[in-house]
């Protein structure tokens, strides 16, 4: 099952200026900075609670979250739910009929396992599945 929601994904053109958003105008802490080269992003966290805002600016035009910005502009772009057992997670995932774009999981940021749920299957929200790495 799903614990909370772990973050969201807001998609941005300049990582810089939109921390002066959320760190400075929001007065969100910003804890963690790191460019993940296989999602093709460089990422921010940034604290809410037991919860996080990720703030993803495309590494070039031709990676995910680059043609998101192209087609849709900056905004919000997924959804993460928090789970324990990602495995056991996608597993159940799989037999109530969600298509699932990761079938296994991949590194994410800050050493996490993540999964995404493809949008068709999801009513149109991209939606992420995390599993914190231990300590997190
Ligand atoms: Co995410």
């Amino acid at each position: 099952m799903f614990a909370r929601i772990d973050h969201i994904g807001v998609a941005v053109t300049d990582l810089d200026a939109a921390l002066a958003l959320y760190e400075r105008d929001y007065d969100m802490t910003l804890v963690h900075r790191e460019t993940v080269t296989e999602q093709g992003v460089e990422a921010v966290l940034l604290d809410l609670g037991e919860n996080h805002v990720e703030l993803l600016a495309p590494l070039s035009d031709d990676t995910p979250v680059g043609k998101f910005l192209a087609r849709k502009g900056p905004g919000m772009h997924h959804v993460a739910y928090q789970t324990s057992d990602i495995v056991a997670e996608l597993e159940r995932l799989t037999i109530a009929g969600i298509q699932l774009i990761d079938t296994t999981p991949r590194i994410g940021i800050r050493g996490s396992s993540v999964a995404f749920l493809h949008p068709k299957s999801t009513g149109g929200v991209l939606t992420e599945i995390v599993q914190p790495a231990a300590g997190h």
